[in-house]
């Protein structure tokens, strides 16, 4: 089984976020998992623009960063563990910022 961790702190190897995640993806790596680490803040991903392109085209976003390789790399793995930090009770803005961005998927699969 193939786990694809994906950490939304900014704070990298100091963030105790990114601390609970290795420690998901070590388990699974008991179990016989194959795992990989991904950290947000380190991908260049702007905002969704509401350009409706990935409304009317499977899996196209005009947008040339980071998204869309870790969308397919996402699509690629089994499982998929989001881990971020709490900030004024909601998700980071890095991972807001990237599940905007994710509506190429909804597409694709026919939402
Ligand atoms: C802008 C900001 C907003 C935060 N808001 C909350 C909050 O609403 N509730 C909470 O329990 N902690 C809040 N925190 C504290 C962080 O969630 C906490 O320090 C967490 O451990 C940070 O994760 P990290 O170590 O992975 O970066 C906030 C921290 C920041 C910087």
């Amino acid at each position: 089984m193939k786990i694809l961790g994906i950490l939304a702190s900014p704070r990298e190897e100091k963030s105790n976020t990114s601390y609970l995640l290795k420690k998901i993806l070590s388990s699974a790596e008991k179990e016989g998992c194959h795992t990989q680490y991904i950290e947000l803040c380190s991908l260049k991903i702007e905002f969704c623009r509401y350009c409706e392109f990935c409304h009317k085209n499977i899996m196209v976003c005009p947008i040339k960063d980071d998204a869309f390789p870790l969308l397919d790399k996402i699509l690629k793995n089994d499982a998929i563990v989001f881990a971020s930090s709490v900030y004024v009770n909601h998700i980071t803005g890095y991972l807001k910022t990237f599940l905007d961005r994710s509506s190429i998927l909804f597409t694709a699969s026919g939402f």
